[in-house]
């Protein structure tokens, strides 16, 4: 599919099947989506840029590799971005946090936000949003233009599970945002979950209902 990739690293897909399966305890959830959070993490950083800075080791001087450019900036859609937020944010700590805090109008059924920090020069930064669940895409798609509004020019999407009605609308409306996600599921239900999915991403996190 254009624009999106498929993380089929096989301890992804071997910790998403766990994640999915309904007797996954809250605890275990949890644990497995930090564990999942790093290794995206790693396959959404792969290939930025490496600049050469002179270091001294204890036996000699060398022109070593370093990330290029300002510091990323980790993007968290309210709630169930946060359980993604954290592994990531383990393997770079430098990271920039922005929170965006969305919630459904019961009337319109538009996503209205109601919170929203982020860090300077987001036009100078890569920005990766990240969402466990592209679903409708509304959240993401909201997200995203408010990012946009604020000057974030390099930015990408990373889920876990992606719903084809919620990739089609998300490229519609950001064609220039590249996609990452670790399984492309069916289809979106009456009810607006992903099926087979994994139920609620942030009640599974949380232990709600
Ligand atoms: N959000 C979720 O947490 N799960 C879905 O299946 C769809 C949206």
């Amino acid at each position: 599919m254009n624009g999106v990739t498929v993380i089929d690293h096989p301890l992804v897909q071997h910790k998403l099947t766990i994640m999915r399966k309904k007797e996954t305890s809250t605890a275990g959830f949890r644990r497995l989506l930090r564990e999942i959070s790093m290794l995206l993490c790693y396959e959404v950083t792969r290939d930025l840029e490496l600049t050469l800075e002179t270091i001294e080791t204890p036996i000699t001087e060398m022109q070593a590799p370093i990330v290029e450019g300002k510091k990323l900036v980790f993007v968290s859609i309210l709630r169930a971005g946060n359980g993604l937020l954290e592994g990531m944010l383990e393997l770079v700590p430098s990271a920039r946090v922005s929170h965006i805090g969305l919630y459904r109008d019961h009337d319109t059924l538009q996503p209205v936000e109601y919170y929203f920090k982020a860090p300077d020069s987001l036009d100078e930064r890569l920005i990766i949003v990240v969402d466990p669940m592209l679903a409708t895409g509304n959240s993401a798609i909201a997200a995203i233009q408010k990012l946009k509004e604020r000057g974030a020019k390099n930015i990408r999407f990373l889920c876990l599970l992606a719903a084809p009605e919620g990739i089609k609308n998300f490229q519609e409306a950001h064609p220039d945002v590249k996609i990452y996600t670790a399984s492309v599921d069916s289809y979106l239900n009456e009810k607006g979950y992903i099926v087979p999915g994994l139920g609620d991403a942030g009640d599974r996190m949380y232990g709600t209902k």
